[in-house]
């Protein structure tokens, strides 16, 4: 049975949903798919939707077309329910009342602004499904004043139905955690007073699990909701790239950028995570995130509020270039000819995404700039190879470590952090190790005989 969206359902004392909802989830890449799963495991029924009918055929079979902790058993689990289902077909979405959007807004080529084409496809797509009472629900990254644009849309399509955004905060890697147990759910609201109400009444089905564990609920209008996202991600990026400035003044002070991170991470305002100095983030949202943000501040005339974020872009990329520097000082001058194993090459431990990825950054430079480097990751170097058919690949530390001269640790994988530094030693031409994440006991490496060297230290 469809469950009209202005009929939510009544939340019952325990919290489970007394009526579930049926949900079309559009786009499953690394946020639809875990969305899907999530909310098929939260008790609703669930739709996803994907134009890539590889994507689908592997969602079916209950495979992750990548890899997010967690995932696979979350799929297998309720496709045995029957309350999740992949389809290629968008047609499907007539039957649920609640749809969300959870498409990519990649960098435009030669731009900082935001694709919005992937967006923009998805809600084209569903317009001619959605019936009274639907809500249509944004979860994908936008530039502000998206939602106010699709709105008008939807409102054109199906005057009764209803648009919000909803933006996610999920980290891959912790994806499910994140969207099972959010630190915060934030909902931006239509002007309408009456739609937003019952859109609200419908979220909180949705989320019934979190609303129970009185998770905070930000309830807002469409602007607000749109920019926290991209705030919050410049002020994680903002926060590496502090520490990694600090990384360059410690460098040319003689000073420990990670005791200097503990220290003022105690002082309970500044808060010790994301203080992590190393080779600095990637990945798919906070390089493009900022990019977009600075984008989008131009068009509205602020561009000089958001200047400092070219600044951490700016640090962020330096950081790379500064450890091919320092495996260049480290190898006597000249890193053509000479053999380096890298460690990693996702953008970080416990995924296999590499858009962006530091660690292949990195690697390419000092490939095209002579040197002869063997890449390993655990799980990356499929995805990687295809990216960068230019690099060699290999499956083990020991292959890539083999007969090397330099070893990179990019990627603080965990099963890198417990490598036995003795062990290693045995495999590697020369003990010289660059710890390009902080995150090797460096008393250990050198106590086996190692040169450590790290960003940010002495
Ligand atoms: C980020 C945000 O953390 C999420 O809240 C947000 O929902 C997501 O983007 C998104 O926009 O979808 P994610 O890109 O998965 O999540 O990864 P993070 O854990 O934020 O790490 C980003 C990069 O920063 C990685 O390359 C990581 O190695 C680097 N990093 C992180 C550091 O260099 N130092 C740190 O202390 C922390």
């Amino acid at each position: 049975m469809t469950t009209s969206s202005l009929d939510a359902p009544d939340q019952p004392a325990s919290g489970a949903p007394r009526q579930p909802l049926t949900i079309s989830v559009t786009g499953c890449g690394y946020l639809g798919a875990v969305h899907a799963a999530s909310m098929a495991a939260l008790g609703h029924r669930v739709i996803g939707i994907d134009v890539d009918a590889g994507k689908i055929d592997s969602l079916r079979r209950g495979e992750p077309p990548f890899f997010e902790p967690g995932l696979a058993e979350l799929l297998a689990d309720n496709a045995a329910t029957g309350r999740l289902t992949f389809t290629t077909d968008a047609s499907a979405a007539t039957e649920a009342s609640v749809h969300f959007i959870c498409v990519g807004t990649p960098q435009k080529r030669g731009e900082n602004a935001a694709d919005l084409r992937f967006v923009d496809a998805a809600v084209a797509g569903l317009l001619p499904y959605l019936k009274a009472g639907d809500l249509v629900v944004g979860k994908s990254t936008v530039p502000v004043g998206t939602a106010q644009r699709l709105a008008a849309l939807v409102a054109e399509a199906e005057p009764r139905a209803t648009l919000v955004w909803n933006p996610e905060f999920l980290r891959e890697g912790k994806a499910v955690q994140d969207t099972l147990q959010p630190d915060r759910l934030v909902y931006g609201m239509p002007g309408d007073a009456a739609a937003a109400r019952a859109a609200e009444g419908v979220l909180n089905a949705v989320y019934h699990q979190a609303i129970k564990a009185e998770t905070p609920v930000v309830v807002t209008d469409y602007a607000t909701a749109e920019l926290v996202k991209v705030a919050a991600n410049s002020f994680l990026a903002t926060k590496i790239s502090f520490i990694n400035a600090m990384a360059e003044l410690c460098e040319a002070a003689g000073a420990d950028v990670t005791q200097l991170a503990d220290a003022i991470g105690y002082d309970k305002r500044i808060g010790r995570q994301f203080l992590n100095a190393g080779l600095g983030f990637g990945g798919g949202c906070l390089p493009k995130d900022i990019r977009a943000f600075m984008a989008r501040a131009g068009e509205l005339g602020v561009d000089q509020a958001l200047t400092f974020l070219k600044e951490v872009d700016a640090i962020n990329m330096r950081r790379r270039v500064r450890m091919v520097d320092l495996a260049r000082e480290e190898l006597g001058g000249s890193i053509v000819g000479r053999r380096i194993a890298i460690l990693g090459a996702a953008f970080k431990p416990d995924s296999d995404d590499i858009r962006d990825s530091p660690a292949l950054n990195v690697a390419a430079q000092m490939s095209l700039q002579g040197a002869q480097v063997l890449v390993t990751d655990p799980r990356a170097i499929g995805n990687a190879t295809e990216k960068w058919p230019d690099l060699k690949f290999v499956e083990t530390v020991e292959e890539a470590a083999y007969g090397a001269e330099l070893v990179l640790l990019l990627t603080e994988w965990a099963e890198y952090l417990a490598l036995d530094p003795v062990a290693l030693k045995q495999t590697v031409a020369s003990a010289r190790i660059i710890d390009g994440r902080n995150a090797l006991d460096a008393k250990a490496w050198r106590a086996a005989g190692w040169t450590y060297r790290a960003l940010g230290r002495r």
